[in-house]
This record gives C-alpha cells, structure tokens and sequence, in this order.
C-alpha cells in the first residue's frame, strides 16, 4: 500500500516536471554594464565586437536559450542551429524580430517571446555572443 503511494506521489511529481520544459521561467540578465541604447527596439546590433556584451550574452544564452539551442549554439535538432544565422543587418533583424516575439503556428509555441521579460539590452547581448559563433559551414 505504501509503495502504490510511494508510485503515485512520484508520478506526481514528474509530470509537471515534464510539461514545464518549454516553459522554463527566464533568468534575469544584468546589464547594468553595458551603454544604454534607449526603449525604443533598434533593428541592428549596436553591441557587435563588444567583449562586456558577448561575455553577458554568453552566460544569458545558456540560462535562457540552450535548453533549445544548444549550448555552445551548436543545436541537438529540437531549435534552428543559431551558428548560420547571417552576420549583418538582415541577421541582426531577424534575429531580433524572433528574441522579441518568439514563434508559434496553430496554437503552439515553438519558441517563448523574450523581449518583454529580459529586454533589449540582454538581447543583443547574446546576439553578440552569437556573432562570435557565426559559421558557413
Ligand atoms: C522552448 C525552446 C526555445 C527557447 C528557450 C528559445 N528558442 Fe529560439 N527557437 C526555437 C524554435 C523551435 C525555433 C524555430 C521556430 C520556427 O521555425 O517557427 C527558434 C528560432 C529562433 C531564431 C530564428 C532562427 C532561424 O534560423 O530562423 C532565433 C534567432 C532564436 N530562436 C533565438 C533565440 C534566443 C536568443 C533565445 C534565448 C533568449 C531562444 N531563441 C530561446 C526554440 C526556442
């Protein structure tokens, strides 16, 4: 009897565990440290070779981004491999246009929207750790 309960209590507990992973509460980002670019969304990186910005792009990636990307940008399959997206403006605003708005079709969210909870500091942050990721291979 008290094994069945044991069972159940596990089973409990796993199942939302399970359910929760596409929807991970996002870590805060500090970017006190970098210059400040104003509330408005800017469709170019102006963080780009900025060694402050990648250093807190790379730590802001893993705690909000590789459980779909990959650590390292280098993708398991579940999320595009974010080492081939183009360098430059068009790059620069899709990258941005997905960080903000993330992605769902017919009701499902393949990827939570980021820019309202970690904003437009963090986000070009990790696009400059990105950048420094960036292959054509
Ligand atoms: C829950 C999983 C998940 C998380 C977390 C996530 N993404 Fe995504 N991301 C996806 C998926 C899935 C797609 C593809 C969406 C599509 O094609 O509709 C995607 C697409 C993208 C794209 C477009 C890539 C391309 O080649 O078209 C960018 C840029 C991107 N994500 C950046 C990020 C960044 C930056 C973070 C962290 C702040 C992040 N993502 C967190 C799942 C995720």
């Amino acid at each position: 009897m008290a094994l069945v309960a044991a069972a159940t209590a596990l089973a409990g507990f796993a199942a939302p565990q399970l359910l929760a992973h596409g929807d991970v509460t996002p870590q805060a980002v500090d970017t006190s440290a970098l210059p400040d670019i104003g509330e408005e969304w800017l469709g170019e990186n102006p963080y780009t070779g900025n060694e402050t910005a990648i250093k807190i792009g790379a730590s802001a990636y893993n705690q909000n981004c590789a459980r779909c990307h990959g650590l390292e940008g280098i993708s398991g399959g579940i999320a595009p491999d974010l080492r081939y997206l183009e360098l430059g403006p068009s790059g620069d605003e899709w990258y941005i246009e997905r960080y903000r708005n993330g992605s769902s079709h017919d009701g499902k969210v393949y990827m939570p929207p980021f820019g309202e909870v970690l904003g437009q500091k963090a986000g070009w942050a990790i696009r400059s750790w990105v950048e420094t990721k960036y292959t054509d291979e």
